[in-house]
């Protein structure tokens, strides 16, 4: 079945109550939904995006927010031509789907989205790469899109803005 989907900022959803309704099989993750994605989307701390189906169910969501990534955590093959500080990124802080939703599509439909925005960001502002902190389970999905891990940090993975560009045209 295609699930025709709205991509909604999370202060436009009508229903608050459905967050506590998601569940992608990550405690952790279902919780940030449920009690903090709000919170934080209201302070500017993290923006939260939901992809609700046609019957307002919620499939998956992504929070995003600036980051930056230091200089030294990059593998020798990305620090090329970079500067020696921090480098300006936008990080997928989390990004899930609901279980009932779950290989359909509908993750990488997300990240998509996530590209998207990335590059509407980089458009005006600094911006070299978007990072994700990935779970065991979640590492593969985000490797096949190109995503490289940092040196000590196996599972936040970088990928340049300038290769979604690439990607996109
Ligand atoms: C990981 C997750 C986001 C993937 O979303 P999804 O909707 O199930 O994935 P999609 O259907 O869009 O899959 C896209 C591709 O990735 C592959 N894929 C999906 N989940 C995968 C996984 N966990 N590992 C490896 N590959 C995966 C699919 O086979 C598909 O490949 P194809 O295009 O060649 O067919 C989702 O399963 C999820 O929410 N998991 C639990 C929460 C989580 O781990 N979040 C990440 C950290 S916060």
């Amino acid at each position: 079945m295609i699930h025709v989907l709205y991509l909604i900022s999370i202060s436009e959803l009508p229903q608050k109550n459905l967050l506590k309704t998601f569940d992608c099989g990550i405690e952790e993750v279902n919780i940030y939904l449920s009690r903090y994605a709000e919170k934080n989307d209201k302070l500017g701390i993290g923006k939260t995006f939901i992809a609700l189906t046609q019957t307002k169910e919620i499939a998956g969501y992504f929070t995003i927010a600036t980051a930056q990534v230091k200089f030294e955590d990059l593998p020798e093959n990305a620090k090329n031509h970079l500067p020696k500080y921090p480098i300006p990124a936008l990080r997928v802080a989390r990004l899930a789907v609901n279980k009932s939703f779950q290989k359909k599509g509908i993750g990488k439909y997300l990240l998509t989205q996530a590209f998207i925005k990335t590059v509407h960001v980089a458009d005006i502002t600094g911006l070299y790469f978007i990072i994700v902190d990935a779970k065991e389970s979640s590492a593969s999905f985000y490797e096949q899109f190109g995503f490289q891990s940092f040196t000590d940090k196996a599972l936040t993975y970088f990928l340049p803005v300038e290769t979604i560009r690439k990607a996109m045209r």
